[in-house]
């Protein structure tokens, strides 16, 4: 079974994807990793994120089972990340491992922003996560700061904003729900809430499949 979890940043969609991950016993990836990941190398490198030689040829030697999620979780990796993204030629770099990732035997969950549009259409189940740009950064101000880093909740909300409208505004694999993806709104929902109303949409796709 492939799972699919598509939404915008700190949705809950990654929380979400583990927790469903162990709860099937399928193996998780984080896409989002992949492309911090040439964020990062980009500016270790000395070039601007704008480079898009510079990101074509990270993107071209990441290596995809040593990415240090510590380094990569904070907010100017975010940032990096959505600016990368942006060009086709990573996108297209990445893809393959991707799909290669879903393609594996017994199936796995994935999540990101083009999970269910683009890098595996044909989704067992898919959700699109979703809560307010304020909940988001209520959310993800609380994380950064539980991880000692000083940051003021008008600014997560900015870069929230700033990331919503870049991811979706983009011309390759834009922030969208795919046409036959369950929306989950999570705004007024706590983790466990959250998940079991995913754990439900699971098997509700899953009945129709079988
Ligand atoms: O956790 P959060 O949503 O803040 O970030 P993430 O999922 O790690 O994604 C970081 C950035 O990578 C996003 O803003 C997207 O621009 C990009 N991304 C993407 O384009 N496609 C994906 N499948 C995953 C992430």
């Amino acid at each position: 079974m492939i799972i699919a979890i598509d939404g915008p940043a700190a949705s809950g969609k990654g929380t979400l994807a583990k927790r469903l991950a162990q709860h099937y016993r399928l193996p998780h990836l984080d896409t989002g990793l992949l492309y911090r990941g040439v964020g990062r190398a980009v500016l270790d490198a000395g070039y601007a994120l704008a480079d898009e030689a510079a990101a074509r040829e990270a993107a071209s030697r990441l290596a995809v089972d040593a990415l240090d999620e510590e380094r990569l979780r904070g907010p100017e990796m975010g940032e990096a990340a959505s600016v990368v993204a942006a060009f086709p030629a990573v996108r297209a770099l990445l893809l393959d491992v991707q799909r290669r990732f879903a393609a594996q035997p017994g199936g796995a969950v994935l999540d990101g922003r083009d999970i269910g549009t683009v890098i595996a259409p044909g989704a067992d189940a898919k959700i699109f996560v979703t809560a307010s740009p304020e909940e988001r950064a209520r959310r993800r101000h609380l994380e950064l700061n539980r991880r000692g880093e000083p940051i003021a909740y008008d600014e997560v909300l900015a870069d929230i904003r700033r990331r919503d409208e870049r991811d979706a505004g983009r011309g390759t694999a834009p922030l969208k729900a795919a046409d036959d993806a369950a929306l989950l709104d999570t705004t007024s929902l706590d983790i466990e809430a959250a998940f079991r109303a995913a754990l439900a949409l699971v098997e509700q796709a899953r009945k129709k499949t079988a």
